[in-house]
């Protein structure tokens, strides 16, 4: 068998490549490598990975096949140390495996151009949605609805958005995978995706970029809705932002500070009852008061000072069993001195609260 293997080597390697190539095409095109799709771009993008693979499937089969060929039909016989025939140059040989993988690469190339001009070139009166990443946390606003900010990302089926995707801090990467696309988010950049969601449905935001020891949990929910449902949501948080603005003036302070605790993105890494939160990254906040008698009494701060010293600079004291430099020392940055003592208080008053 060895003998007529090495007789024939070009018709055994064709042919093992040949059956290999087949079977490997049906597998790759059986498995199903995405989750559903919710933009129009995700067709697109899903017939473009069919192709890559389809290309790439024979190529990798060939070098293994001739690889495991060589290894079974030209293995040195036991006792045999003889060096191997001398090999020179072949020119045909050599320029076929150049020709071949250079037309391959810029066909495809060329191919997931087209693609990308494609899909940005639909863009019709976009709705601009900014988005914020921040360890760990995502954030939205909607700068031309009002100026909504919100955790949760709400999108209406079936119109142009524009994401310009920004981070306060390290590199993140925006991506909902079912929209197919992602960007990252670049510290000093503001960078750009287009899509048009096409299924109602609910999906997530994922972190695509290993940006420290929450990357894991950086994950918002995305809601894709009828565009009345947009339209209403968008209303209703513009009322409440109102409301909230109201309450952080005068009345209901607790609401306020609530919201400042998941619009800044605190639910991210801490536990809170009050705030439905629980998240194990930095310390539990529902031992806060206790935490801050007893740790501030060392510098003898109050339980303000302590724990508003503990959001200005998470450095400066460590609750036992955590890190310095998880929590982002810019962190404040995003609070006003107002809303720094609305959450402050809010955090002194509910800590401690059993869930409700
Ligand atoms: Cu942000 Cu990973």
């Amino acid at each position: 068998m060895r003998r007529l293997l090495r007789k024939r080597p070009a018709l055994g390697m064709a042919l093992l490549s040949g059956v290999s190539t087949a079977v490997g095409i049906v597998i790759v095109l059986a498995i199903d490598w995405f989750p559903v799709q919710a933009s129009t771009a995700a067709p697109q993008i899903d017939t473009l990975w069919d192709v890559l693979m389809i290309a790439s499937v024979p190529v990798f089969v060939l070098v293994m096949a001739v690889a495991l060929y060589s290894v079974f039909a030209f293995r040195a016989e036991p006792g045999d140390l003889s060096d191997g025939e001398p090999i020179h140059g072949n020119t045909r040989l050599e320029v076929i495996w150049v020709t071949i993988p250079f037309i391959m690469v810029s066909a495809l190339a060329v191919y997931g151009w087209v693609v990308l001009e494609d899909i940005e070139a639909k863009q019709t009166d976009p709705l601009i949605v900014n988005v914020n990443g921040q360890q760990f946390a995502w954030r939205f606003d909607y700068p031309e609805e009002g100026k909504v900010k919100s955790t949760q990302l709400v999108l209406p089926k079936d119109r142009d958005v524009e994401f310009r995707v920004k981070t306060d801090d390290v590199l993140h990467d925006f991506w909902v995978p079912q929209f197919r696309l992602k960007t990252d988010a670049v510290p000093g950049l503001t960078t750009k995706v287009l899509l048009k969601p096409s299924r109602i449905g609910e999906y997530d935001v994922v972190c695509a970029e290993l940006c420290g020891l929450g990357h894991s949990t950086m994950r918002a929910a995305v809601r894709v809705v009828t565009p009345e449902d947009f339209d209403a949501w968008i209303a209703k948080e513009q009322k409440s932002e109102t409301d909230g603005g109201a309450a952080a003036a005068g009345g209901d302070e607790a609401a306020a500070g609530k919201q400042l605790f998941t619009e800044t993105g605190c639910n991210a890494c801490h536990t809170l009852a009050d705030a439905e939160s629980s998240s194990a990254i930095g310390p539990g906040l529902d031992e806060l008061s206790a935490n801050a008698e007893k740790f501030g009494k060392q510098d003898k701060q109050s339980p303000e000072e302590y724990v508003k010293a503990s959001i200005e600079d998470p450095g400066a004291f460590l609750v036992p069993n955590f890190n310095d430099g998880v929590m982002p020392a810019d962190y404040a940055k995003q609070l006003s001195p107002e809303e720094l003592d609305t959450l402050v208080k809010y955090l002194l008053s509910v800590s401690g609260e059993e869930k409700p």
